[in-house]
Protein backbone atom coordinates (compact mmCIF):
# COMPACT_ATOMS: atom_id res chain seq x y z
CA UNK A 1 0.00 0.00 0.00
CA UNK A 2 1.12 3.66 -0.61
CA UNK A 3 2.63 5.49 2.25
CA UNK A 4 0.31 8.66 1.94
CA UNK A 5 -2.53 5.70 1.03
CA UNK A 6 -2.03 3.77 4.43
CA UNK A 7 -1.70 7.18 6.17
CA UNK A 8 -5.37 7.91 5.32
CA UNK A 9 -6.25 4.26 6.20
CA UNK A 10 -5.21 4.75 9.47
CA UNK A 11 -6.74 8.38 10.03
CA UNK A 12 -9.83 6.78 9.19
CA UNK A 13 -9.69 3.86 11.75
CA UNK A 14 -8.51 6.52 14.27
CA UNK A 15 -11.13 8.77 13.35
CA UNK A 16 -13.84 6.06 13.53
CA UNK A 17 -12.04 4.85 17.08
CA UNK A 18 -11.83 8.31 17.81
CA UNK A 19 -15.93 8.51 17.59
CA UNK A 20 -16.58 5.68 20.26
CA UNK A 21 -16.12 6.07 23.37
CA UNK A 22 -12.88 6.16 25.63
CA UNK A 23 -13.45 2.93 26.92
CA UNK A 24 -13.96 1.13 23.80
CA UNK A 25 -11.24 3.26 22.04
CA UNK A 26 -8.89 2.13 24.91
CA UNK A 27 -9.88 -1.54 24.19
CA UNK A 28 -10.34 -1.75 20.83
CA UNK A 29 -7.39 -0.40 19.62
CA UNK A 30 -5.23 -2.88 20.29
CA UNK A 31 -6.19 -4.90 17.11
CA UNK A 32 -5.39 -1.84 15.12
CA UNK A 33 -2.25 -1.78 12.55
CA UNK A 34 0.74 -0.88 13.86
CA UNK A 35 1.64 2.80 12.53
CA UNK A 36 3.96 2.93 9.40
CA UNK A 37 6.49 4.96 10.84
CA UNK A 38 8.02 6.95 7.36
CA UNK A 39 4.86 8.00 6.75
CA UNK A 40 4.60 10.03 9.38
CA UNK A 41 5.49 13.83 8.93
CA UNK A 42 7.18 15.55 11.34
CA UNK A 43 9.99 12.89 12.07
CA UNK A 44 13.90 13.52 12.27
CA UNK A 45 13.90 17.49 13.42
CA UNK A 46 11.42 18.26 10.66
CA UNK A 47 10.11 21.94 11.56
CA UNK A 48 6.48 21.94 12.84
CA UNK A 49 5.22 24.99 11.23
CA UNK A 50 3.04 26.82 14.52
CA UNK A 51 4.97 28.87 17.52
CA UNK A 52 6.07 32.19 17.58
CA UNK A 53 4.43 33.94 14.79
CA UNK A 54 5.44 37.91 15.02
CA UNK A 55 3.05 38.18 18.39
CA UNK A 56 4.96 38.52 21.45
CA UNK A 57 4.02 36.14 24.24
CA UNK A 58 4.08 37.05 27.54
CA UNK A 59 6.41 34.92 29.94
CA UNK A 60 7.60 35.73 33.48
CA UNK A 61 9.63 38.41 35.42
CA UNK A 62 7.30 40.98 33.07
CA UNK A 63 9.02 40.60 29.96
CA UNK A 64 7.63 39.18 26.60
CA UNK A 65 8.57 36.26 24.91
CA UNK A 66 10.14 36.31 21.19
CA UNK A 67 12.00 34.52 18.77
CA UNK A 68 14.40 37.00 17.95
CA UNK A 69 15.92 38.19 20.94
CA UNK A 70 19.14 36.64 20.59
CA UNK A 71 19.81 37.39 16.84
CA UNK A 72 21.47 40.87 17.47
CA UNK A 73 22.69 40.49 21.38
CA UNK A 74 24.43 37.07 20.57
CA UNK A 75 23.63 35.70 17.33
CA UNK A 76 25.35 32.42 17.41
CA UNK A 77 23.57 31.49 21.42
CA UNK A 78 21.58 28.88 19.57
CA UNK A 79 24.33 27.14 17.50
CA UNK A 80 26.40 27.21 20.60
CA UNK A 81 23.26 25.48 22.72
CA UNK A 82 22.39 23.11 19.79
CA UNK A 83 25.99 21.81 19.26
CA UNK A 84 26.51 21.35 23.48
CA UNK A 85 23.58 19.49 23.44
CA UNK A 86 24.62 17.28 20.35
CA UNK A 87 28.29 16.47 21.87
CA UNK A 88 26.84 15.97 25.24
CA UNK A 89 24.41 13.51 23.73
CA UNK A 90 26.54 11.85 21.74
CA UNK A 91 28.84 11.20 25.03
CA UNK A 92 25.37 9.82 26.26
CA UNK A 93 22.39 9.25 24.90
CA UNK A 94 20.30 9.21 27.72
CA UNK A 95 20.91 12.93 28.23
CA UNK A 96 18.70 14.04 25.62
CA UNK A 97 15.93 12.82 27.91
CA UNK A 98 16.92 14.55 30.88
CA UNK A 99 17.68 17.87 29.57
CA UNK A 100 14.01 17.91 28.46
CA UNK A 101 12.97 17.10 32.07
CA UNK A 102 15.07 19.78 33.37
CA UNK A 103 12.91 22.69 31.74
CA UNK A 104 9.64 21.09 32.69
CA UNK A 105 11.27 20.96 36.15
CA UNK A 106 12.12 24.39 35.54
CA UNK A 107 8.60 25.54 34.61
CA UNK A 108 6.20 23.84 36.92
CA UNK A 109 7.85 25.89 39.86
CA UNK A 110 7.37 29.64 39.75
CA UNK A 111 7.37 29.78 35.87
CA UNK A 112 10.20 29.01 33.70
CA UNK A 113 12.75 30.76 35.50
CA UNK A 114 16.24 28.83 35.86
CA UNK A 115 14.99 28.11 39.49
CA UNK A 116 15.34 24.50 39.42
CA UNK A 117 19.71 25.06 38.32
CA UNK A 118 20.47 26.84 41.63
CA UNK A 119 22.66 24.94 44.55
CA UNK A 120 21.79 25.10 47.91
CA UNK A 121 24.13 26.52 49.87
CA UNK A 122 23.09 25.39 53.21
CA UNK A 123 22.58 27.46 55.88
CA UNK A 124 21.27 30.57 53.45
CA UNK A 125 20.41 28.99 50.76
CA UNK A 126 17.66 26.54 50.02
CA UNK A 127 17.48 25.53 46.19
CA UNK A 128 15.06 23.01 44.44
CA UNK A 129 17.57 20.13 43.76
CA UNK A 130 16.29 18.05 47.16
CA UNK A 131 12.79 17.97 46.50
CA UNK A 132 11.57 15.06 46.16
CA UNK A 133 10.94 14.70 42.54
CA UNK A 134 13.78 16.11 41.77
CA UNK A 135 16.59 14.20 44.35
CA UNK A 136 18.52 11.88 42.92
CA UNK A 137 16.97 11.95 40.14
CA UNK A 138 17.61 15.24 37.86
CA UNK A 139 20.65 15.21 35.99
CA UNK A 140 22.41 17.12 33.21
CA UNK A 141 23.32 20.10 35.37
CA UNK A 142 27.14 19.69 34.29
CA UNK A 143 25.97 19.54 30.71
CA UNK A 144 23.99 23.04 31.17
CA UNK A 145 27.17 24.18 33.11
CA UNK A 146 29.27 23.88 29.56
CA UNK A 147 27.14 25.49 27.37
CA UNK A 148 26.91 28.14 29.90
CA UNK A 149 30.53 28.71 30.05
CA UNK A 150 30.38 28.74 26.42
CA UNK A 151 27.57 31.12 25.84
CA UNK A 152 29.20 33.70 28.53
CA UNK A 153 32.69 33.77 26.80
CA UNK A 154 30.66 34.47 23.46
CA UNK A 155 28.23 37.00 25.10
CA UNK A 156 28.65 37.44 28.72
CA UNK A 157 25.41 37.88 30.88
CA UNK A 158 23.56 37.53 28.22
CA UNK A 159 21.44 34.60 27.57
CA UNK A 160 19.42 33.18 30.27
CA UNK A 161 19.66 29.94 32.31
CA UNK A 162 15.81 29.52 31.97
CA UNK A 163 16.47 30.06 27.83
CA UNK A 164 19.11 27.75 27.93
CA UNK A 165 16.70 25.54 28.93
CA UNK A 166 14.18 25.99 26.68
CA UNK A 167 16.64 25.82 23.80
CA UNK A 168 18.12 22.69 24.90
CA UNK A 169 15.25 21.07 25.61
CA UNK A 170 13.53 21.64 22.15
CA UNK A 171 17.15 19.88 20.67
CA UNK A 172 17.03 17.44 22.40
CA UNK A 173 13.57 16.52 20.82
CA UNK A 174 14.91 17.08 17.64
CA UNK A 175 18.31 15.50 18.24
CA UNK A 176 15.88 11.94 18.92
CA UNK A 177 14.25 12.32 15.77
CA UNK A 178 11.44 14.65 17.10
CA UNK A 179 9.74 17.45 16.14
CA UNK A 180 11.38 21.05 16.14
CA UNK A 181 9.62 24.14 16.86
CA UNK A 182 10.54 28.13 17.07
CA UNK A 183 11.63 28.62 20.41
CA UNK A 184 10.46 31.76 22.53
CA UNK A 185 13.20 33.35 24.51
CA UNK A 186 13.65 36.89 26.49
CA UNK A 187 13.08 34.42 30.25
CA UNK A 188 14.88 35.93 32.77
CA UNK A 189 16.77 33.83 35.74
CA UNK A 190 15.22 34.21 38.94
CA UNK A 191 17.05 34.98 42.43
CA UNK A 192 14.96 32.64 44.16
CA UNK A 193 14.02 28.90 44.44
CA UNK A 194 11.36 27.00 46.07
CA UNK A 195 11.80 23.57 48.04
CA UNK A 196 8.00 23.63 48.83
CA UNK A 197 6.69 24.44 45.10
CA UNK A 198 8.54 21.53 43.36
CA UNK A 199 7.36 19.37 46.25
CA UNK A 200 4.06 20.35 45.66
CA UNK A 201 3.49 21.58 42.12
CA UNK A 202 5.44 18.35 40.48
CA UNK A 203 3.15 15.45 39.98
CA UNK A 204 3.97 12.41 41.65
CA UNK A 205 4.33 8.86 39.01
CA UNK A 206 1.89 7.38 41.20
CA UNK A 207 -0.59 10.19 40.37
CA UNK A 208 -4.22 9.10 38.99
CA UNK A 209 -5.45 11.19 35.53
CA UNK A 210 -7.67 13.41 37.68
CA UNK A 211 -4.69 14.67 39.85
CA UNK A 212 -2.49 14.82 36.89
CA UNK A 213 -5.03 17.14 35.05
CA UNK A 214 -5.28 18.82 38.02
CA UNK A 215 -1.58 19.89 38.54
CA UNK A 216 -1.30 21.20 35.17
CA UNK A 217 -4.49 23.08 35.79
CA UNK A 218 -3.04 24.72 38.67
CA UNK A 219 0.42 26.36 36.74
CA UNK A 220 -2.21 27.01 33.68
CA UNK A 221 -2.26 23.99 31.37
CA UNK A 222 -4.85 21.64 30.09
CA UNK A 223 -5.58 18.17 30.18
CA UNK A 224 -4.86 17.63 26.69
CA UNK A 225 -1.71 19.84 27.93
CA UNK A 226 -0.65 16.90 29.86
CA UNK A 227 -1.03 13.97 27.68
CA UNK A 228 0.94 15.87 25.05
CA UNK A 229 3.33 16.21 27.00
CA UNK A 230 3.48 12.96 28.73
CA UNK A 231 4.93 11.96 25.56
CA UNK A 232 8.28 13.36 26.47
CA UNK A 233 8.32 9.97 28.27
CA UNK A 234 9.18 8.51 24.86
CA UNK A 235 12.64 8.75 25.87
CA UNK A 236 14.75 8.42 28.99
CA UNK A 237 14.40 5.86 32.06
CA UNK A 238 12.98 5.73 35.58
CA UNK A 239 14.23 4.33 38.39
CA UNK A 240 12.13 1.18 39.64
CA UNK A 241 11.23 3.23 43.07
CA UNK A 242 9.47 5.30 40.65
CA UNK A 243 7.67 2.97 39.40
CA UNK A 244 7.09 0.35 41.87
CA UNK A 245 3.55 1.21 42.66
CA UNK A 246 2.84 -0.57 38.79
CA UNK A 247 4.24 -3.60 39.62
CA UNK A 248 2.42 -3.97 42.94
CA UNK A 249 -1.19 -2.33 42.18
CA UNK A 250 -0.88 -0.07 45.21
CA UNK A 251 -2.33 3.72 44.19
CA UNK A 252 -3.28 2.55 40.85
CA UNK A 253 -6.80 3.35 39.81
CA UNK A 254 -7.01 1.16 36.66
CA UNK A 255 -4.38 -0.82 33.73
CA UNK A 256 -1.93 -0.67 36.65
CA UNK A 257 -1.60 -3.69 38.76
CA UNK A 258 0.52 -6.45 37.88
CA UNK A 259 -2.51 -8.67 37.36
CA UNK A 260 -4.43 -6.20 35.06
CA UNK A 261 -1.67 -6.09 32.79
CA UNK A 262 -1.93 -7.17 29.58
CA UNK A 263 1.17 -7.77 28.88
CA UNK A 264 2.60 -9.76 31.73
CA UNK A 265 5.92 -10.11 30.17
CA UNK A 266 6.45 -6.78 30.34
CA UNK A 267 5.59 -6.30 34.01
CA UNK A 268 7.31 -9.83 35.23
CA UNK A 269 10.94 -8.71 33.68
CA UNK A 270 10.32 -4.69 35.86
CA UNK A 271 9.51 -7.53 38.87
CA UNK A 272 12.67 -9.17 37.84
CA UNK A 273 14.63 -5.63 37.52
CA UNK A 274 13.66 -4.30 40.07
CA UNK A 275 13.94 -7.26 42.98
CA UNK A 276 16.91 -7.06 45.04
CA UNK A 277 17.86 -3.62 43.65
CA UNK A 278 17.52 -0.69 46.09
CA UNK A 279 15.20 0.87 43.63
CA UNK A 280 17.79 2.88 41.66
CA UNK A 281 17.86 -0.03 39.04
CA UNK A 282 16.97 1.81 35.88
CA UNK A 283 14.09 0.85 33.12
CA UNK A 284 13.13 2.66 29.91
CA UNK A 285 10.15 4.71 29.87
CA UNK A 286 9.76 3.71 26.10
CA UNK A 287 10.77 -0.04 26.26
CA UNK A 288 10.13 -0.27 22.47
CA UNK A 289 11.73 2.42 21.23
CA UNK A 290 13.97 3.77 24.02
CA UNK A 291 16.00 6.61 22.73
CA UNK A 292 13.74 7.67 19.97
CA UNK A 293 11.51 10.55 19.99
CA UNK A 294 8.00 8.98 18.48
CA UNK A 295 4.72 8.42 19.26
CA UNK A 296 5.38 4.86 20.55
CA UNK A 297 4.52 6.05 24.34
CA UNK A 298 1.24 6.40 23.27
CA UNK A 299 1.45 2.53 21.60
CA UNK A 300 3.05 1.11 24.42
CA UNK A 301 0.09 2.46 27.05
CA UNK A 302 -2.57 0.92 24.73
CA UNK A 303 -0.93 -2.55 25.38
CA UNK A 304 -0.68 -1.57 28.68
CA UNK A 305 3.18 -1.46 28.62
CA UNK A 306 3.47 2.09 30.57
CA UNK A 307 6.20 2.38 32.96
CA UNK A 308 5.02 4.61 35.29
CA UNK A 309 1.59 3.97 36.73
CA UNK A 310 1.28 8.12 35.94
CA UNK A 311 1.60 6.71 32.34
CA UNK A 312 -0.61 3.60 31.88
CA UNK A 313 -3.66 5.36 33.92
CA UNK A 314 -3.94 8.02 30.92
CA UNK A 315 -4.99 4.84 28.79
CA UNK A 316 -7.22 3.40 31.44
CA UNK A 317 -11.04 3.28 31.10
CA UNK A 318 -11.15 6.38 33.82
CA UNK A 319 -9.73 8.31 31.71
CA UNK A 320 -11.95 10.19 30.52
CA UNK A 321 -12.21 13.47 33.44
CA UNK A 322 -15.50 15.26 33.75
CA UNK A 323 -15.06 18.67 32.78
CA UNK A 324 -11.70 17.73 30.72
CA UNK A 325 -11.85 19.73 26.85
CA UNK A 326 -10.81 16.41 25.43
CA UNK A 327 -11.44 12.63 26.81
CA UNK A 328 -7.57 11.78 27.57
CA UNK A 329 -8.36 8.15 26.48
CA UNK A 330 -9.15 8.93 23.06
CA UNK A 331 -6.19 11.63 22.89
CA UNK A 332 -3.88 8.94 23.77
CA UNK A 333 -5.52 6.44 20.87
CA UNK A 334 -5.17 9.40 18.48
CA UNK A 335 -1.21 10.04 19.39
CA UNK A 336 -0.91 6.34 18.72
CA UNK A 337 -2.09 6.34 15.50
CA UNK A 338 -0.89 9.17 14.19
CA UNK A 339 2.61 10.63 14.91
CA UNK A 340 2.10 13.73 13.62
CA UNK A 341 -0.68 14.74 15.60
CA UNK A 342 1.13 14.21 18.51
CA UNK A 343 4.22 16.22 16.92
CA UNK A 344 1.86 18.96 16.32
CA UNK A 345 0.67 18.98 19.85
CA UNK A 346 3.69 18.46 21.69
CA UNK A 347 5.45 21.20 19.92
CA UNK A 348 2.40 23.62 20.56
CA UNK A 349 2.62 22.52 24.52
CA UNK A 350 5.71 22.92 25.14
CA UNK A 351 5.49 26.13 23.97
CA UNK A 352 2.44 27.09 26.30
CA UNK A 353 4.48 25.15 29.10
CA UNK A 354 7.96 27.61 28.07
CA UNK A 355 5.74 30.96 29.00
CA UNK A 356 4.78 29.63 31.64
CA UNK A 357 4.98 32.40 34.83
CA UNK A 358 5.55 33.32 38.60
CA UNK A 359 2.21 34.22 40.09
CA UNK A 360 2.51 37.96 40.19
CA UNK A 361 5.16 37.85 37.29
CA UNK A 362 7.83 36.98 38.61
CA UNK A 363 9.74 39.91 40.24
CA UNK A 364 13.23 41.39 39.71
CA UNK A 365 14.80 38.82 36.82
CA UNK A 366 18.41 38.74 36.15
CA UNK A 367 20.59 36.59 33.57
CA UNK A 368 22.89 34.66 35.72
CA UNK A 369 26.87 34.24 34.42
CA UNK A 370 26.46 30.72 36.24
CA UNK A 371 23.40 28.68 36.46
CA UNK A 372 23.96 27.62 40.17
CA UNK A 373 24.14 30.66 42.08
CA UNK A 374 22.57 33.94 42.14
CA UNK A 375 24.50 36.86 40.72
CA UNK A 376 25.01 39.12 43.44
CA UNK A 377 26.71 36.34 45.88
CA UNK A 378 28.98 34.72 43.06
C1 LIG B 1 2.47 14.04 33.58
C2 LIG B 1 3.11 13.99 34.72
C3 LIG B 1 4.52 13.48 34.85
C4 LIG B 1 4.95 12.64 35.83
C5 LIG B 1 4.13 12.06 36.95
C6 LIG B 1 6.35 12.40 35.57
C7 LIG B 1 7.16 11.62 36.34
C8 LIG B 1 8.42 11.20 35.99
C9 LIG B 1 9.21 10.27 36.75
C10 LIG B 1 8.82 9.66 38.09
C11 LIG B 1 10.35 10.03 36.04
C12 LIG B 1 11.47 9.09 36.43
C13 LIG B 1 12.36 9.74 37.48
C14 LIG B 1 13.30 8.76 38.11
O1 LIG B 1 12.94 7.61 38.33
O2 LIG B 1 14.44 9.17 38.45
C15 LIG B 1 10.28 10.83 34.85
C16 LIG B 1 11.25 10.86 33.88
C17 LIG B 1 11.20 11.69 32.80
N1 LIG B 1 10.25 12.67 32.54
FE1 LIG B 1 8.48 12.85 33.46
N2 LIG B 1 6.72 13.09 34.45
C18 LIG B 1 5.64 13.78 33.99
C19 LIG B 1 5.63 14.65 32.93
C20 LIG B 1 6.73 14.97 32.16
C21 LIG B 1 6.81 16.06 31.24
C22 LIG B 1 5.71 17.08 31.02
C23 LIG B 1 8.04 15.99 30.66
C24 LIG B 1 8.66 16.91 29.63
C25 LIG B 1 7.98 17.66 28.81
C26 LIG B 1 8.71 14.85 31.22
C27 LIG B 1 9.94 14.40 30.84
C28 LIG B 1 10.58 13.30 31.40
C29 LIG B 1 11.77 12.68 30.83
C30 LIG B 1 12.37 13.03 29.49
C31 LIG B 1 12.17 11.69 31.73
C32 LIG B 1 13.42 10.81 31.64
C33 LIG B 1 14.58 11.58 32.25
C34 LIG B 1 15.91 10.85 32.24
O3 LIG B 1 16.04 9.77 31.70
O4 LIG B 1 16.86 11.43 32.82
N3 LIG B 1 7.91 14.28 32.15
N4 LIG B 1 9.11 11.54 34.84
Amino acid sequence: MACSTATMALQVVGLLLLALTSSVAASTVESAPSVNKSCVTGSAGAAVSIGYGGARASAGAGVSLGADVYRAACPRAEDIVRAGVERAVAADPRMAASLLRLHFHDCFVNGCDGSVLLDDKPPFFVGEKTAVPNANSLRGFEVIDAIKAELERECPVTVSCADLLAIAARDSVVVSGGPSWEVEAGRKDSRTASLQGANVNLPAPTSGVTTLVQKFRNVGLSAKDMVALSGAHTIGKARCTSFSARLSGVGVSAGGALGASKDLTFLQSLQQLCSGSSGSALAHLDLATPATFDNQYYINLLSGDGLLPSDQALASPSGAVPGTDDDIASLVAAYAFDASVFFQDFAESMLRMGRLKAPGGGGDGEVRMNCRVVNSSS
